[in-house]
């Protein structure tokens, strides 16, 4: 049974049922919250009594607890709700459209998966962070085009990590600002005449109101620059775990094995969080391009909003919880680290400087010192750990600052 099956009936196609069914089941508790939201503006309308607006939210609240009780015969989550609500049902869809409903309930399911992307970024932060301190004084070779570069330390690598992190924390905030506001009351696109009071924070237009997918895009935009720095921390994880580099050692709690090969120790957890964030692009610029050119207010096309959001949020959370297992079992290989930064031409940036201090152009000093390492006479004079010393990096009080400084911004509170 349809909500509009006084229109059209039992004519349906069975193979247009298919394309029309909304897998949706994830919308259940957000849009039961939605539906006891409206049902109190109704009772407040005089449109139902104390005794229908009780028992509704009974219903309601159990209802929200039970996905298995929608039905291949539901056209989507709300006609599920309805007939779930029983006769006391037919009375709550006064004012409202699936329209204002759909957009409604889907807001609150992403101010929801914001806060728990928010959750599951600090849960990484902070132990990227612990990492970082127990090797802030770690040297090692920074790179540029993936070739040796300046002597850093391994504790200031891993707070560019946490930065990263950091502006995917205020991006997904951002997504859930964007949801923040109220379409209910917009009815199908234009209100009712029922005289039912608007929420807090209503939308101020109602054709915006069911029409406006921002904040689902917001999200996935969130999403997806979040996959793609885990794709490069990922990344890094790979590389500093292979026997030519040999920076880190794999945790075996996020270590897969071979079929084959008895030997092998893989990196899985970090390559499929690279993997993923193609997959997370192409959500995005799916219901980009989904949103693209349709006409106001609600059309149908906007259902594939929600499998896209629903498969972000999935992969936000595993991957961050998958990554959040891997870097705080990550152990630094110091011995390789101090071999790869005794390279003493990573210190040629510093002779260079050197000569600047003595009065020397900065150009003539590069090309003196270039014209030594060709010809094979570059002396350093000098040390990695004195050179990262010589430095403020990453910041005035080095590395433990930008530690303590970066805590406060992860956790509750921030
Ligand atoms: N399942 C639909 C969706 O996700 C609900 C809204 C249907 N509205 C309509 N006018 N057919 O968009």
């Amino acid at each position: 049974m349809t909500l509009w099956s006084g229109r059209v009936g039992s004519s349906l196609d069975p193979a247009v049922w298919e394309l029309l069914r909304a897998n949706d089941a994830e919308l259940l508790p957000y849009d039961c919250a939605a539906t006891a939201e409206h049902a109190g503006r109704l009772h407040g309308a005089g449109l139902l009594d104390a005794g229908e607006l009780s028992e509704l939210e009974e219903k309601l609240s159990a209802i929200a607890q039970d996905p298995t009780a929608i039905l291949a015969t539901d056209e989507d989550v709300h006609s599920a709700i309805e007939r779930l609500l029983g006769p006391v049902g037919r009375k709550v869809h006064a004012g409202r459209s699936r329209n204002d409903q759909v957009a409604a309930a889907f807001r609150l399911l992403v101010r929801d998966a914001c806060a728990e992307a928010r959750e599951e970024i600090d849960a990484l932060a902070l132990v990227t962070l612990s990492f970082a301190e127990t090797e802030a004084d770690t040297l090692m070779p920074g790179y540029t085009h993936l070739q040796r570069g300046q002597p850093v330390t391994l504790g200031h690598h891993l707070l560019a990590w946490v930065e990263m992190l950091g502006r995917d924390r205020t991006r997904f905030a951002a997504a859930a600002e964007a949801a923040a506001e109220s379409p209910l009351g917009a009815g199908a696109l234009a209100g009712s005449t029922l005289g039912i009071d608007p929420p807090t924070a209503q939308m101020r237009n109602s054709i915006d109101a069911v029409s406006d997918r921002d904040f689902a895009l917001d999200y996935l935009y969130a999403a997806a620059m979040l996959a793609l720095h885990l794709s490069r921390i990922g990344e890094e994880i790979v590389l500093w775990a292979t026997a030519e580099f040999g920076f880190v050692r794999l945790p075996e709690t996020a270590s897969t094995g071979s079929s084959m090969m008895p030997q092998k120790l893989n990196p899985d957890v970090a390559e499929l969080v690279r993997g993923k964030a193609g997959t997370a692009i192409g959500r995005l610029a799916g219901l980009l391009a989904t949103v693209k050119g349709l006409p106001l207010a609600y059309d149908r096309d906007l259902q594939e909003d929600k499998p896209a959001v629903f498969g972000a949020r999935r992969d936000v959370r595993d991957s961050l919880r998958g990554m959040t297992v891997l870097v705080s079992g990550l152990a630094a290989n110091r011995d390789r680290l101090a071999e790869a930064v005794a390279d003493p031409l990573l210190l040629a940036t510093d002779v260079a400087e050197d000569l600047v201090r003595g009065g020397v152009p900065f150009r003539d000093a590069h090309e003196q010192v270039a014209a030594s390492v060709r010809d094979g006479t570059f002396d350093a004079g000098t040390t990695a750990a004195e050179s990262v010393a010589a430095r403020p990096a990453p910041g005035p009080g080095g590395v433990r600052e930008a530690i303590a400084a970066a805590r406060g911004r992860f956790g509750k509170g921030a």
